[in-house]
Formats: C-alpha cells, sequence, structure tokens
C-alpha cells in the first residue's frame, strides 16, 4: 500500500531517541522529509544521518525546546523556509518520574506538565495556521495508557496524557472542516532496544524510576499484564504512528489508538 508520503514534510519533537527515533526513521523510510525538534543536539544529528541513509529525500535537526514557545515558533518558522509547508506533525515528546502524588516535587509536576502537555499545545498551536492554509495536514499526538486508565505513581503524568488524548479529539472538531486531521496514539511500555537508541536526555537513560521497567524481573511482570504477552518494540509503535499519519488514513481522526498488547481495550 501507497502510503503517500513520499515528499511529504513532517516534523517529529524529540526525534532523537527510543519511540521518537522510531518515527523519525519509519517516516524517512516511507520517503518524507523529516524535521527533528530536538533538545539533544548529538541525538538529532545521529538520527537524522541515520534518516537520510535510509531514504528521507532530506532530513533536518532542529534544536529546540518544544516547552519554549519562541522556539517552537522559530522551528516551525525554519522549516516553512526550507520545504515551504508541514504536512505532519508528531508531537512525541514526553517525560515521567514515576512516585506517588503526595511524594512528588512541585518542581516535577511542573517539568511532567511543560514536557506532556505543553509541548504539545505550543506546537498544535505554531503549526495548525499554516495546515489549514495549506488546505490540511497530520497531527499525531503521544499520548499514554496511562492517560486513558490512570496509572498507579503516575498521576501528574496520567492527567497530562489525559490532556492530550482530550486536546486530540477537540483539535479533531475544531480543525476537521479544514481536512486537518489529530490522532492520538498511546503506546505501552516500550522499552529501548540498544544503547545506541537512548538519548541524553531520555528518561531511560541512568537509573531512573522508568528505566527499572527494563530489569527481567520487572519487565516479566509488566509483560503478565498485556494479553499479546511481550512488549511493543519502538518500530511496532512508529508503525500506528506513520499510518495514522499518512493518506491510508484519510477518513480517520481525533482517535486514540493504543499499542500496548492489548492491555487496553477502550
Ligand atoms: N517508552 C514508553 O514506555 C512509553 C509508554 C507510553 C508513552 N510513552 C510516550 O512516548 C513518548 C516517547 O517516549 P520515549 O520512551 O521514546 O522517551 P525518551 O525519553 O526516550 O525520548 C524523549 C526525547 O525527547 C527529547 N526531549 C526531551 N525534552 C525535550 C524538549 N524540551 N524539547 C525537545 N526535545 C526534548 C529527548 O532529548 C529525547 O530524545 C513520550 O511522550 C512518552 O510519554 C512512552
Amino acid at each position: 500500500m501507497d502510503l503517500g508520503l513520499r515528499d511529504k514534510v513532517a516534523i517529529v519533537t524529540g526525534g532523537g531517541s527510543n519511540i521518537g527515533r522510531a518515527i523519525t526513521l519509519a517516516l524517512a523510510e516511507e520517503g518524507a522529509k523529516v524535521a527533528v525538534a530536538e533538545i539533544d543536539r548529538e541525538a538529532g544529528e545521529r538520527v537524522t544521518t541515520l534518516a537520510r541513509e535510509m531514504g528521507a529525500p532530506d532530513a533536518l535537526l532542529l534544536p529546540c525546546d518544544v516547552t519554549d514557545r519562541e522556539q517552537v515558533e522559530a522551528m516551525v518558522k525554519q522549516v516553512l523556509a526550507r520545504w515551504g509547508a508541514v504536512h505532519v506533525l508528531v508531537n512525541n515528546v514526553g517525560w515521567d518520574r514515576l512516585c506517588l502524588f503526595l511524594e512528588d516535587s512541585w518542581e516535577d509536576m511542573e517539568k511532567k506538565v511543560r514536557l506532556n502537555l505543553w509541548s504539545v499545545i505550543n506546537c498544535c498551536r505554531a503549526v495548525l495556521p499554516h495546515m489549514i492554509e495549506a488546505g490540511g495536514g497530520a497531527i499525531v499526538n503521544i499520548g499514554s495508557d496511562a492517560g486513558r486508565m490512570g496509572e498507579y505513581r503516575e498521576a501528574v503524568y496520567s492527567a497530562c496524557k489525559g490532556g492530550v488524548i482530550a486536546l486530540t479529539k477537540a483539535l479533531a472538531r475544531e480543525y476537521g472542516r479544514y481536512n486537518v486531521r489529530v490522532n492520538c496514539v498511546c503506546p505501552g511500555v516500550t522499552i529501548p532496544q540498544t544503547e545506541e537508541e537512548v538519548g541524553s536526555y531520555s528518561m531511560w537513560r541512568g537509573a531512573t524510576e522508568v528505566a527499572r521497567f527494563a530489569a527481567p524481573e520487572m519487565r516479566e511482570r509488566i509483560i503478565r499484564a498485556y494479553p499479546l504477552r511481550r512488549l511493543a518494540t519502538p518500530q511496532e509503535v512508529a508503525k500506528a504512528v506513520v499510518f495514522l499519519a499518512s493518506d491510508a488514513a484519510s477518513f480517520i481522526t481525533g482517535q486514540t489508538l493504543s499499542v500496548s498488547g492489548g492491555y487496553t481495550m477502550m
């Protein structure tokens, strides 16, 4: 099936690590021009080089903190200056640190809101006027099953991801008339496969609570809750994102798709 992504322009936020990296490379394989909006220059450089090798007609690292509105506006301007359009936006940046709500620090709670929710709002605000003017586009937001379920030790993260799902639906309603589709993909636990896939700013880096998911006993425990009895690869999440970003999903908007081996069914 031709997904119609050849020569389309796609922005992937946080494209330097794990899921974002897989999304960037999957879009490159489809022949899209990819802009990686990344705070981690080194990881961003690595993935854009690889994207070109894998078939992207052009790939660009745009160093950017997506929690900063002005930087996001400037990043989108750079994409428009180079390629004249933005057909696809993938809001992938997110961050978590697991702990009970009452034990969370104000600093971390604010960081969670900035990285998981404000980043998505900022990028949608910057890109939507151009998509409307151009006659359409596709936005794929990366949510989480935590946003559908409300996960233990992930209260603020769950709230933000629930917000991303609601934002997805609201924007789909408001801008569908301009042929802008907005969908959300909710990965289950998706552990980076190799060291090379983990950026320096990744929540999987170091001895974090999130990184503990990669420990074999923890992995086993999570797998038991998944009907497919295994965890996703980042590439499996990327496939769902590429589909929703593509013409193959031309009549799909406002939807939330879990890629979590059946962990949630709703
Ligand atoms: N991996 C999982 O198990 C899992 C599960 C459910 C949902 N998710 C969601 O999927 C998305 C990707 O997760 P991941 O595991 O690949 O994360 P990751 O931490 O490995 O990668 C995040 C990327 O975002 C970049 N980044 C961080 N702050 C930034 C900023 N301010 N501006 C620009 N770039 C910034 C980092 O440099 C990194 O490359 C997130 O939204 C996450 O919440 C992940």
